[in-house]
């Protein structure tokens, strides 16, 4: 066949996102009860098993329970074992001063535009000073609005910490973006989003609104149950989502988690 009749081949990004890691400055701290660097080790670990060519990680926020320089470097370092592209997100726990201040203001791991072949991923900050809750600045949101609006590529992902759209949990939904309207404002004018990915509720999840689906993952600490009025943590292993990006447009995506592993977790714990 000459190149000119050659069809061009599909072109597939496998990428991973990692959340809620919630590390302490100190490795040996536990999180009720939880060892979280022990449990990002071991899905980092189950990564690596699985997935050898994996384009970028998306962390989408809550890297520190403590905000601690330290529980940044020490995070950066474990990714960069990995895979050599990470992207970050600040999450209600984080302190994103500190976090540049750990990582370098100019480190390329906080850049909020990212290119993969066709696709292109776009980083929100909806973390609020002191809160749990998030919110989408105006800012934030005409930024979002001029990127995609300028943007060369044909589907596009966008990242947040915070959950747009409803869980069952009652106690975590009260602690959710809480201008998702807004946000789904600019996401209609935008028809090339195809996709939305968030960390925050500590479980897995999917949603679709329109032609767009929302998807959730699990920490690599400690489990939220999905559906519980008030706070109650699930018994399942810490883990990852991993995502293929088709130059289609379309998507196949999972959640893989730790296997053949007990920690000890407090499940009495009435809160984090
Ligand atoms: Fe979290």
């Amino acid at each position: 066949m000459s190149p000119r009749n050659a069809r061009r081949q599909p072109v597939v990004f496998r990428v991973v996102q990692i959340t809620d890691t919630h590390l302490f400055a100190d490795p040996s701290k536990t999180l009720l009860g939880m060892n979280c660097d022990q449990g990002l080790q071991d899905v980092l670990a189950e990564v690596s098993r699985t997935d050898d060519s994996i384009a970028a990680i998306l962390m989408t926020g809550d890297a520190s329970q403590d905000g601690s320089e330290r529980s940044y470097q020490r995070l950066h370092e474990r990714l960069q074992a990995v895979c050599a592209r990470q992207y970050w997100i600040p999450g209600n726990h984080d302190e994103s001063r500190v976090m540049a201040q750990a990582l370098g203001a100019t480190n390329t791991c906080f850049e909020r535009t990212v290119v993969l072949g066709d696709w292109q991923v776009v980083l929100l900050a909806s973390n609020v000073a002191e809160a749990v809750h998030g919110f989408l600045s105006p800012a934030e949101l005409e930024r979002l609005d001029t990127v995609l609006g300028n943007s060369q590529a044909a589907h596009v992902l966008v990242c947040l910490h915070h959950n747009p759209v409803p869980v069952a949990a009652t106690w975590l939904q009260r602690h959710a973006l809480q201008n998702p309207q807004d946000f789904f404002a600019v996401l209609d004018r935008h028809p090339r989003v195809k996709l939305v990915l968030f960390g925050h509720i500590h479980h897995e999840l999917r949603d679709v609104r329109g032609t767009v689906t929302y998807l959730g993952a699990p920490s690599t600490c400690v489990q939220f149950h999905p559906r519980h009025a008030d706070f109650e943590l699930d018994r399942r292993n810490p883990g990852f989502r991993w995502l293929d990006l088709h130059a289609d447009g379309t998507f196949v995506t999972g959640v893989r988690r730790v296997r053949h592993k007990h920690y000890s977790v407090d499940f009495s714990g009435t809160g984090y």
